[in-house]
């Protein structure tokens, strides 16, 4: 693999990603991790990632030299280029200036093997103090900035190189060129990591993980889970039942999409409870946001552990050694991975706590085939396993689903009611085309606020609905989508004049923080 040295900003999860966006396999360290530890895994080559504002700061990682001595390509970001700098001999002076934001770019030499093919000026995304007051020997450096003489350097003998700036960032013209560059051309590694060779990968290591077990996968209807079962159902065929609860706080033709689609494009063996009756009387006069969660947290559990245990019984007297379910499939990401701390040693520990997921004291073992997966990976395997495009491009949706988007008490009517307002919602989104735009747009109903209107011929007494269309990397921070106005005039026109018990759609234009995605 690459492997990404974590310097502890947040840009290592960025990197990582854009390496294997030029089809290169990368994974996340932590600088913590011994020099020797990081060689005895092979690297292709070793990317330095950003990180604490000085490399004279108390505690700041230095690079280890031996990381540099032993012949691996390596290139450093930012604080990485400046450590880099620093253990190689170089100086690294304290400025006593920031510069932040895009700045203004000049190659300095054209001939550069990473900057060769990019304009002689470009706009590039900063983010430092320090700076490099002296390259080390043998260096050459390549590019500078009005304030910064020492932008980026490089040793094409040593196949050492690094830039000041942040090439991962989208507002960093170039940068994902300059990264293929290093990796391709620098380091010398094929662009091989592709959807294809991923999914027989994966294909084979779950075979050889389950063999003739039997095992079972919880589909929620999310990309994540889906791509999870089609690829174990690949792996292994009938071996794998998939189970479906509907918790009835799903959206319109969401259980559909299942049912029919799901399992048409695959062939999985799915058994669906329905427990529709059984969450809507758990709910009942509830409207505590925390509350509500816990509940159908609580309720999930247990709907999912029995129908495991039906599964698990037939399997049972299906089989002639009498084995039940051994396996359970989940489709954890790398980003949880990471964040998790799990097998990489950051100690960041998730805090968004995934309501809609299972106990960790259940009786199977895991398979997690999307383990070393980011997001938009999964969905170009999704493609490669033929899913349905409308369960790959399928938006996040939480776990308590549109409990948690009804403000107040979770009733049938109400549900149905969110449901057509938020089906009107997507359809002109996708008609609009803008679905690749937005991250997501929960569709808010507040079913204890009412306002008067006019509609039809008569005064109305209805309820707002509120639409919130987020743009976002990573669902952590969000901003408002700015949706075209005819859009959203489209979308209220036709909640209003479609959906009786709504007479006012608004627009939530708060940004995450402080505001977080969904209401409750
Ligand atoms: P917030 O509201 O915290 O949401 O800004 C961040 C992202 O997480 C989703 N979300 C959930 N997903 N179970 C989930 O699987 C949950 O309990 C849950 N709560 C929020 C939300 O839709 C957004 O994408």
């Amino acid at each position: 693999p690459v492997l990404v040295v974590d310097f502890g900003a947040q840009y290592a999860q960025l990197i990582a990603r854009r390496v294997r966006e030029a089809s290169v396999y990368s994974e996340i360290v932590p600088s913590t991790v011994s020099a020797d530890e990081v060689l005895a895994r092979r690297p292709a080559a070793i990317i330095l990632s950003g990180g604490p504002s000085s490399v004279y700061a108390d505690g700041a990682p230095p690079v280890d030299p031996a990381l540099l001595a032993a012949g691996v390509p390596v290139f450093g970001i930012c604080y990485g280029f400046q450590a880099m700098a620093q253990a190689l001999g170089g100086r690294v002076d304290r400025t006593g200036r920031r510069e932040y934001g895009s700045t203004r770019l000049t190659v300095t030499e054209p001939g550069s093997p990473l900057l060769q093919d990019l304009p002689g000026e470009l706009d590039v995304w900063m983010s430092h103090g320090d700076a490099v007051a002296r390259a080390p020997e043998g260096f050459t450096v390549t590019a500078r900035t009005p304030d910064t003489p020492i932008a980026a350097f490089e040793d094409v003998d040593r196949r050492l190189a690094g830039v000041q700036y942040h090439p991962e960032v989208v507002h960093s013209t170039g940068g994902q060129r300059v990264l293929e560059r290093f990796l391709h051309d620098v380091a010398g590694i094929p662009p091989a990591w592709t959807p294809g060779r991923i999914l027989d990968e994966q294909v084979r290591l779950v075979r050889e993980r389950i063999g003739d077990e039997r095992v079972i996968c919880g589909l929620s209807g999310g990309v994540d889970s889906a791509v999870a079962a089609a690829l174990v159902q690949r792996a292994v065929g009938d071996q794998l039942t998939c189970v479906f609860v509907d918790h009835g706080l799903l959206r319109e033709g969401e259980r559909e999409q299942v049912e029919q689609d799901f399992v048409a494009a695959t062939g999985v063996r799915l058994v669906t409870v329905d427990a529709r009756e059984r969450f809507l009387s758990a709910l009942a006069g509830v409207t505590d946001p925390e509350t509500k969660r816990k509940i159908i947290g609580r309720e999930f559990i247990r709907v999912f552990e029995q129908a495991a245990a039906e599964v698990s019984a037939a399997a049972r007297t299906d089989s002639p050694d009498g084995a039940g379910v051994r396996f359970l499939v989940q489709g954890t990401l790398y980003p949880d991975v990471v964040e998790s701390g799990g097998g990489t040693g950051t100690a960041t520990i998730k805090s968004h706590h995934n309501v809609g997921g299972l106990p960790e004291d259940l009786t199977f073992e895991l398979v997690e085939p999307l383990r070393t997966l980011f997001k938009d990976e999964v969905r170009l395997l999704g493609a490669e396993l033929g899913l349905p495009a409308a369960i790959i491009r399928r938006h996040p949706f939480p776990g308590p689903g549109l409990g948690i988007r009804i403000i107040g008490e979770v009733t049938a009517d109400r549900l149905a009611t969110l449901r057509a307002a938020d089906l009107v919602v997507r359809q002109e989104m996708t008609a609009a085309g803008v679905d690749d735009q937005v991250w997501q747009c929960p569709v808010v109903l507040l079913a204890d606020v009412r306002s008067v209107g006019v509609q039809g011929d008569g005064r109305s007494y209805g309820h707002p609905v509120v639409l919130r269309p987020v743009t976002s990397e990573d669902a952590m921070t969000a901003d408002w989508s700015r949706l075209p106005y005819d859009l959203l005039a489209r979308i209220s026109n036709r909640i209003t004049g479609e959906v009786p018990e709504i007479n006012r759609v608004v627009l939530d234009i708060t940004s995450k923080p402080p505001g977080t995605i969904e209401w409750e």
